[in-house]
């Protein structure tokens, strides 16, 4: 099919974005199930959807269940940093446009952005809330063609929750991020190896040893900090909720005020969704030679307008490593330019992860299909059927059995008359 509406930076990257895409399907059983149901049920046929994810392999593969569900599809970047050129080249290719190129600029983002909203779209995919938002401010008169959309990320799903609070968002949302198989394990487990990945890549440092500082420590921030102890680094916490703190302390980790692990750590990683999280007054009592990550939604949780302010002078010492060099002589390296390092320096979450995440994604479209007109302008959670299915179908695809109520423990745990 010959694509017009589509940018991407080289169509001849098609193979190996083809080959990388099968590579993941491996790790994807239940989109691939998914998928196979989907080609026979045709449950988005001819819907027009407008889909703004990181596009990785893994997204690849959701495509290509979608495409196979009857949907009409087109796709833009999440960030101007996550784009893999070979996967889009790939997706094109299999007549799906996508508009996203690596390292695009704000202006080029948001311009795919809008590309992808004059697809006229009837259902929404987002990561971050910028298509929605986007919709809901510049783009007013689509609104009435939209039947509902999903919400991949915390990030994402705080924005739409404030637009919901505010009168101002105008169709139903599914808050796919708040599904129990989205954030337990692509969140945590997604988020805790793809971070070590990216850092890794990015600096080939050896963790062991080393004070990690994780600002935030939530679902992310609790995966990060279980892998980066297990590659023997010693770990220091900063938060703002007590909970989540008292937490953090009870699982064995350090837990201080930033300006305080400000002084000692080597590494800082902030998954907060929070802004200036790393702020001036932090850079400014930082060691020499302390590397700078963030693995949070937007590049605001490091405060690199303050960084650039304290600077004397900023080079780029590696791929997505810019060494700045404060007035005192001190050394701070900024990894990724403060974009999500997983996928900026690496490939993002593994496939396994993302197997969960975008099998919640395709279930809950047909969901929104399936009951069009039915559901108010709210985010809703992921139905809990969804949630059991895809968790049921990963134990399934992995040989894993697990035990049944029998019909005693089931009446015993919908009661109250027996007790000691
Ligand atoms: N890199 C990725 O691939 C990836 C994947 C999933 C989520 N995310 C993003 O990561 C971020 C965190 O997601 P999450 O699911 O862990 O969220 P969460 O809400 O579970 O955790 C965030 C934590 O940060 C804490 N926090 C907020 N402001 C802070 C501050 N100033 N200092 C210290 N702690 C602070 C909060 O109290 C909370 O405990 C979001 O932006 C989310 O969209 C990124």
């Amino acid at each position: 099919m010959a694509l017009r509406n589509y940018d991407i930076k080289d169509p001849f990257l098609a193979g190996l974005g083809k080959q990388r895409i099968e590579w993941a399907s491996r790790e994807m059983p239940v989109v691939k199930l998914i998928g196979e149901r989907f080609a026979r049920e045709k449950p988005l046929k001819g819907i027009r959807i407008a889909a703004c994810l990181h596009i990785t392999t893994e997204t690849g593969n959701l495509a290509l269940a979608l495409k196979a569900a009857g949907a009409d599809l087109i796709f833009c970047a999440s960030n101007p940093l996550s784009t893999q050129d070979d996967v889009a080249a790939a997706l094109v290719e299999d007549g799906i446009p996508v508009n996203a190129i690596k390292g695009e600029s704000e202006d080029i983002y948001y311009k795919h952005i809008s590309t992808a909203l004059d697809h006229k779209p009837q259902m929404t995919v987002d990561d971050g809330a910028d298509l929605v938002t986007t919709l809901h401010t510049k783009r007013t008169e689509l609104i009435s063609n939209v039947i509902g959309g999903t919400e991949e990320t915390t990030t994402g799903v705080i924005r739409l929750r404030s637009m919901e609070k505010a009168g101002k968002l105008k169709y139903p949302i599914i808050a796919v991020n708040d599904a129990k198989t989205k954030y337990l394990f692509d969140n945590r487990y997604g988020t805790g190896q793809s971070t070590i990945d990216g850092i890794t890549r990015a600096t080939n440092i050896l963790w062991a040893g080393k004070k990690v500082v994780v600002c935030g420590y939530g679902w992310c921030g609790h995966g990060i900090a279980m892998r980066a102890k297990g590659l023997g680094s010693h770990i220091i916490v900063a938060e703002v909720e007590p909970v989540r703190a008292l937490e953090a302390v009870m699982d064995g980790f350090q837990v201080m005020p930033l300006i305080d692990a400000a002084r000692v750590g080597d590494i800082f990683i902030t998954v907060t969704g929070d802004k200036s999280v790393i702020d001036r007054g932090h850079f400014q009592v930082m060691k020499d030679g302390a590397i700078l990550a963030n693995s949070g939604h937007f590049n605001v949780e490091i405060n690199i307008p303050a960084l650039e302010g304290l600077s004397k002078n900023k080079r780029e010492v590696r791929p997505y490593v810019d060494e700045y060099t404060l007035a005192d002589g001190c050394r701070l390296y900024l990894l990724g330019e403060g974009r999500l390092i997983n996928l900026a320096a690496a490939e993002g979450h593994p496939a396994s992860v993302m197997d969960m995440s975008f099998a919640d994604q395709a279930l809950c479209l047909e969901h929104l299909a399936k009951n069009k007109g039915k559901l108010g302008a709210r985010v809703y959670p992921v139905p809990e059927e969804i949630d059991k299915e895809v968790a049921r179908l990963k134990l399934q695809a992995m040989g894993i059995r697990i035990d049944t109520l029998t019909p005693e423990q089931k009446r015993y745990l919908t009661s109250w008359e027996e007790g000691t």
